[in-house]
């Protein structure tokens, strides 16, 4: 733990710790606006990262959007409670791939959503039932990169995260291959792999950090981490680094791959820093979640996370904000305002 990095790292967390101390009495109330989150400062650096994108986008030409999301996910979440965080991880997979474009959406044989990577998405739905209504007020208007983006957040306050604003104008790709898809991490990755990947899109090891708290709600099948209860590296044995209590637990729970298990195994309703604690107990689900306890780059934010709460809130407001203004239209044509969001529109 002494290299130079985790020295920086740890210098880091106390800047965020001391930078956001301010809002740390604001940060559980969902239903406020973190006043840091809101500040001209905040609004102005997420800006900088997009110029395409603003906040008042579609005000003249679709007034009113945010307010059909919201409404949408909610009743969906209502329906469904397991929908919130399906929707999460559908907004991460999209960006993750050529940026923040929909093009997880688009459903043909070959496509992104098609892949091995993908089998386990789920709301796709939802994004087709507010696209429709959004479809109805304002047609061709609004893109599917943009509702998916703002599902997420809506998705993400619904859960008790953090609440911060989305800059809207994303353009839906016309390119997707589930072969790219391929390359999402899927939880057996080593942290030098998570890292380079999140490097790749523009996000730092603090985001990789933060953004893996998003497995404080959810569930994962079984069938994604079964190797490691009883085939870990082809050594026939488990994942030694599984506290063997939650062993138990997760072979009597994992009979089936297509079981589901949480992925917070103490508290997964709550949106809390509970996942960081299961870490340092050994009771990540994920060996991709376990490593960051254990390598030297990720191990002082997780403690931070840990011990920190309301920066875990405040600074998972900022990850995903970055997360979602990831756009890369380098092999595009610029990219379009679909119809409907499982199919490119067709050339006249
Ligand atoms: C760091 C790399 C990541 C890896 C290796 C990873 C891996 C996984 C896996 C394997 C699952 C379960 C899939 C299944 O059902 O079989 C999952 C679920 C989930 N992931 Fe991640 N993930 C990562 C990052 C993220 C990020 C960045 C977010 C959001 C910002 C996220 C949000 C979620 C959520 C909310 C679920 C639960 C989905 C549900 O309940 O339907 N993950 N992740």
């Amino acid at each position: 733990m002494n290299s130079p990095i985790s020295f920086l790292a740890i210098i880091l967390v106390l800047h965020i710790v001391s930078s956001v101390s301010v809002s740390a009495s604001y940060a559980y109330d969902p239903q406020k606006i973190d006043p840091f989150l809101k500040s001209p400062k905040m609004t102005q650096d997420i800006l900088s990262m997009v110029d395409d994108l603003s906040f008042p986008y579609y005000d003249e030409s679709c007034p009113g959007v945010e307010g059909i999301i919201s409404r949408k996910v909610k009743e969906w979440v209502q329906k469904d409670s397991t929908i919130a965080p399906s929707l999460i991880r559908l907004h991460f997979h999209d960006c993750a791939i050529r940026g923040c474009d929909g093009s997880i959406l688009l459903d043909y044989d070959g496509s992104e959503r098609k892949a091995n990577a993908s089998k386990t998405l789920r709301g796709f739905e939802v994004i087709d039932d507010i696209k429709a209504e959004i479809e109805k007020k304002c047609p061709k208007t609004v893109s599917c990169a943009d509702i998916l983006t703002s599902a997420a957040r809506e998705a993400t306050v619904e859960v008790g995260g953090p609440f911060w604003m989305v800059p809207y104008g994303r353009k839906d790709g016309r390119v997707s291959h589930a072969a790219e898809a391929e390359m999402v991490p899927m939880g057996h990755e080593k942290v030098t792999d998570l890292i380079e990947f999140f490097q790749s899109k523009g996000l730092n090891v603090l985001d990789l950090v933060v953004l893996s708290g998003m497995h404080t709600i959810g569930r994962s099948t079984c069938s994604a981490l079964q190797y490691r209860l009883y085939n870990f590296q082809g050594t026939g044995q488990p994942d030694p680094s599984i506290n063997p209590q939650y062993l138990n637990f997760l072979r009597r729970k994992c009979r089936w791959a297509s079981e589901y298990v949480d992925l917070d195994a103490t508290t997964p309703k709550t949106f809390d820093i509970d996942y960081y604690k299961n870490l340092e107990n050994n009771m990540g689900l994920l060996s991709t979640d376990q490593i960051l306890y254990s390598d030297s780059r990720t191990f002082p934010l997780v403690t931070a996370m840990a011990t920190q709460p309301p920066v875990f809130y405040s600074q998972m407001a900022v990850s995903m904000a970055k997360l979602g203004n990831i756009q890369d239209y380098s092999s595009e044509d610029g990219g379009e305002i679909r119809a409907n969001c499982n199919y490119v529109n067709p050339f006249y």
